[in-house]
């Protein structure tokens, strides 16, 4: 790469707060599992974040595990991508109290999303209001360049930019300064035209198969216009998601019909239903295998977070550093074994 052979780090994280949906795979999952191949890439299940949400154990350790089982099945490589949960790197929490001392409340009082989610009853917890801050550790503590995400994750990476600017100029200059990146599929609509998202109850899962998946299909949302008569394809749900799951020449051919007239709402979500099945379908048989032997992915997990938290220590030692705390003593005791 041109910057003297420093490889780009990427790092993303999703949290395990349900089933993945088609709005998380074509904003977040596919763009993380292409950029295991361009460079550095850290991916991990933010379990603690989703605990601002989830507070049923059991829920939350099952969706850990789904989420662990989804990115595996489509085509997560634990040879090129670290892979881990954010729990097993306890340095974490750590570095977002050290940053929250930098980071002003104005800058938190402006996060949409925590008014969004505040809006839909969730509970304004402490947790929920520094949400963020957590985030920009995430982000920070493995000294990443890139962080791929969807459209509603951006402000999070700018406020991330805004602690990690503040941190450099109060301390000293530790933590690049990170950009986001946005996936083409940036908003996928969910089965009422709102975004799709597990919170809004208008999702088609990834790993939805049989009547399920052709149940919520048929409910996609679509107006009044008569078979007959000419349709925009830009205004249609349907076909929005269509474009995702089907070839560029489909996509036209498809689109050709809406504009001609007589091709029904009903034929477009059947052409929709078979295109999702063929998309997903190999995948379906690979996470059912990966299902039926939890040791591995338990191990790749275990594996990446060995490997994330040997970052995150040495990230930390150098901010306990500059702000004038004492070193850890396993990591001191460690850096002295190393000589
Ligand atoms: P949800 O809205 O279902 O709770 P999350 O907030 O957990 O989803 O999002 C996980 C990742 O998926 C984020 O990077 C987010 O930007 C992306 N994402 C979620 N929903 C969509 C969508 N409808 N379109 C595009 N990206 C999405
Ligand atoms: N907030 C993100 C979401 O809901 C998940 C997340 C947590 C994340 N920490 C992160 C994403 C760090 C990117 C980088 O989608």
């Amino acid at each position: 790469m041109a910057d003297q052979g420093k490889r780009v780090r990427f790092l993303s994280g999703v949290q395990p707060s349900g089933r993945l949906h088609l709005g998380n795979y074509f904003g977040a999952l596919k763009q993380h599992i292409a950029l295991q191949d361009e460079g550095e890439a850290f991916y991990f299940i933010a379990n603690y974040h989703a605990m601002t949400t989830v507070q049923d154990p059991k829920a939350l350790a099952q969706a850990t595990v789904d989420v662990a089982l989804d990115y595996l099945a489509l085509g997560l490589d634990p040879r090129k991508a670290v892979f881990f949960r954010q729990s097993d790197v306890p340095e974490v929490p750590e570095l977002a109290w050290v940053l929250s001392c930098v980071t002003g409340k104005g800058l938190l009082d402006r996060a949409t999303s925590y008014k969004d989610k505040v809006a839909r009853g969730i509970t304004p917890s402490m947790g929920l209001y520094a949400y963020p801050v957590l985030m920009a550790a995430d982000i920070l503590i493995y000294r990443s360049n890139v962080v791929p995400v969807g459209e509603d994750q951006v402000q999070h990476i700018e406020m991330t930019r805004d602690m990690a600017a503040a941190f450099n100029a109060t301390y000293r200059e530790i933590f690049p300064i990170p950009a986001h990146r946005l996936d083409a599929g940036a908003k996928v609509p969910g089965l009422d035209g709102q975004k799709m998202s597990k919170s809004y109850g208008n999702t088609i899962e990834i790993f939805e198969e049989g009547n399920d998946l052709r149940k919520k299909v048929m409910s996609i949302v679509t107006d009044s216009t008569p078979l007959e008569a000419p349709k925009d394809p830009d205004k249609c749900n349907v076909f929005a998601l269509y474009r995702l799951v089907a070839s560029a020449g489909e996509v036209a051919e498809m689109a050709g019909r809406y504009r001609a007239g007589g091709f029904g709402y009903g034929d477009a979500k059947k052409a929709l239903l078979e295109k999702i099945s063929a998309c997903f379908g190999p995948f379906r048989e690979e996470r059912k295998r990966l299902a039926r032997e939890p040791a591995y992915a338990e191990g790749v997990l275990a594996e990446g977070g060995a490997r994330a938290r040997a970052e995150a220590q040495a990230t930390m030692r150098l901010v306990r550093e500059a702000a004038g705390l004492p070193p850890m003593p396993a990591a001191a005791a460690g850096a002295a074994r190393r000589g």
